[in-house]
């Protein structure tokens, strides 16, 4: 007699399941951005370790250097939510091809995410994923702060 082999999870379905929510999130985030004065709409959705989703957009400014960008309102959005830990960003934006986060954004995230995985998604569906540690090599992190004298 054969035993019957348990079924393997289908992790595959749940990691694109996820990833498509995500997806969502920061495109619905889009629709919600603030951004008279460049035109260039962004949405950003952040994975938490615990399954949790958090989104934000960018919100322009008449004095321009106060704008903020939206993986950076989403940051500061789930850190008050009281979520430090992160798995994956998604970005959704109307450019053609899908645009990495500013340098700004990658050391904001660093901070939190070093690991993080950053996916970058257009309306017509085209998508770049990187690993932020790709995006922002030799970081500065906290552990940075070690080697201070003080
Ligand atoms: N922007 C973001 O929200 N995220 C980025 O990573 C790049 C740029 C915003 C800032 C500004 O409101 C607009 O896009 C144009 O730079």
């Amino acid at each position: 007699m054969t035993a019957k082999a348990a079924a393997a999870p289908n992790t595959d379905a749940l990691v694109a399941r996820t990833l498509a929510s995500l997806r969502d999130a920061a495109a619905k985030a889009m629709e919600a951005a603030y951004a008279p004065y460049s035109g260039f709409r962004v949405g950003a959705a952040l994975l938490t370790t615990d399954g949790a989703i958090v989104a934000g957009c960018n919100v322009e400014n008449a004095a321009y250097p106060a704008g903020v960008c939206a993986e950076r309102v989403a940051l500061g959005a789930a850190v008050a939510q009281g979520h430090r830990e992160f798995l994956a960003i998604a970005i959704a934006t109307e450019a053609e091809e899908p645009t990495p986060p500013c340098g700004i954004c990658r050391q904001a995230l660093v901070e939190f995410a070093p690991d993080l995985v950053v996916l970058s998604v257009t309306r017509g569906g085209r998508e770049a994923r990187w690993t932020l540690a790709e995006l922002l090599p030799h970081a500065f992190t906290p552990h940075s702060l070690d080697h201070s004298r003080h």
